[in-house]
């Protein structure tokens, strides 16, 4: 295999690596020329320059330095990069890259697109172009039908510039994965889905040097961040035809149950449960999400702190969220559909699996055997249906340091 190959800009994808470009170095739109490509925002600037690309098969990851030695034309838009998680070492990756996944991208790349145009407008002192945005929910819409796990898992590798746009895109899938979830109609799923699109547009409003400042911010510019819901809130009301439910989650998506919460310190039931649900999916995006002073946690360990922080959230709705992503954190009592207990195991590095050890027969009123269960989410396994606080279970729950993380599940 040779090292380096030259291939159209075309045809490059994320994960390779970057050797160099052909012609006058000041015609490349980069002032670095060798780097690992893994952002989705270079991958659009560099398909605008029209010349080869000279890339390092050698350096390239595993999917993309196998695209480069066919040089395929007919090849999926875009490869995933390894999983942004806070698992140890980068897993090679797999071979085949399923043309879902591909799909997912190409979505999340248009979305990025949209979002980040939107953004501008409102920057720029332009309304916000509901019709450009709502069709936006319709493509990331169907595309949860077509494959949600796919779709989920593109919105995981987000760099840090793009932080802000994809966040919105993502919190728009959860929206509208939760609001289906919870079987509401069509015409609030779609309210939902802009709402999670638009919920941090007030930030627009607020001084970049603010939003991007690096360590503590001061009480002043701290102040200054928590009011963007309501600049949000007057953005979005320059449009008469803006959803109340995409207002009303702009402007409360940072109460919290317990009444500490901003702006208005709104307590439990007060709160709408659209803005309680704009909260849940906004907070799950930014702690499963790589930012400039964290690395991204895992989704389990992301689902464990939320359910840990008593008084933030709506509990109950929390649970639903998790069945919605269907993954649950470790130590957590479920109820399943076939009347047994089981608790939440750790499931390692195989993120997208629940590990589940069943313990007790509610039929039976009978301790079981502990027994391991993998909910794949296939549909023919067994499924969660509720929670089960630790003081009311009927018997001893097992320990769950005595059932380690394992890399490998099935
Ligand atoms: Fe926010």
């Amino acid at each position: 295999m040779a090292p380096l190959k030259t291939v159209p800009s075309s045809d490059v994808r994320l994960g390779m690596f970057i050797h160099g470009f052909e012609g006058s170095w000041w015609e490349h739109p980069f002032w670095r020329t060798r780097f690992l490509l893994t952002d989705l925002q270079d991958l659009q600037r560099l398909r605008a320059f029209r010349g080869g690309v000279i890339i390092d098969v050698a350096k390239s990851q595993a999917t993309a330095s196998a695209t480069a030695d066919t040089a395929s034309t007919d090849a999926p838009a875009t490869a995933l990069p390894p999983p942004a998680a806070d698992a140890a070492p980068a897993a090679p990756l797999r071979a085949s890259f399923s043309v879902e996944q591909a799909k997912a991208a190409a979505v999340v790349a248009g979305a990025f697109e949209t979002v980040r145009s939107t953004f501008d407008d409102v920057r720029l002192g332009r309304a916000v172009a509901q019709e450009k945005v709502a069709s936006l929910v319709d493509d990331i819409a169907g595309q949860l039908d077509r494959n949600a796990s796919a779709l989920l898992r593109v919105l995981q590798l987000k760099s840090k510039h793009q932080y802000t746009y994809l966040h919105s895109v993502a919190v728009c899938t959860l929206m509208v994965n939760f609001a289906r979830h919870l079987r509401m109609d069509d015409e609030t799923v779609r309210a939902l889905g802009l709402a999670g699109l638009l919920h941090d547009v007030g930030k627009m409003a607020i001084p970049e040097a603010v939003l991007d400042k690096p360590g503590r911010l001061s009480a002043e510019e701290f102040a200054l961040v928590r009011e963007h819901p309501e600049r949000g809130l007057a953005l979005l009301r320059e449009d008469p035809t803006m959803p109340a439910l995409a207002k009303e989650v702009c402007l409360h998506h940072h109460e919290r149950w317990d009444g500490t919460g901003y702006p208005h310190g709104l307590k439990a039931e007060a709160i709408s449960v659209p803005a309680r649900m704009g909260a849940i999916c906004d907070v799950y995006d930014a702690l499963t999400s790589h930012r400039s002073y964290k690395r991204a946690w895992l989704p389990a360990r992301a689902l464990g702190a939320m359910w840990s922080w008593a008084g933030h959230f709506d509990q109950q709705l929390l649970f639903q969220f998790m069945r919605s992503i269907n993954l649950y954190p470790p130590g957590l009592l479920v109820r399943l559909a076939s009347e047994r207990l089981a608790l939440v195991l750790h499931n390692g590095a195989r993120a997208t699996r629940t590990r589940l050890l069943v313990f007790y027969s509610f039929a039976d009123a009978a301790a079981l055997d502990p027994t391991l269960l993998v909910l794949t989410g296939a549909g023919s396994d067994d499924a969660v249906v509720g929670f089960v606080e630790p003081a009311a279970s009927p018997v001893a729950v097992p320990d769950l340091d005595l059932y380690p993380p394992q890399s490998v599940t099935n």
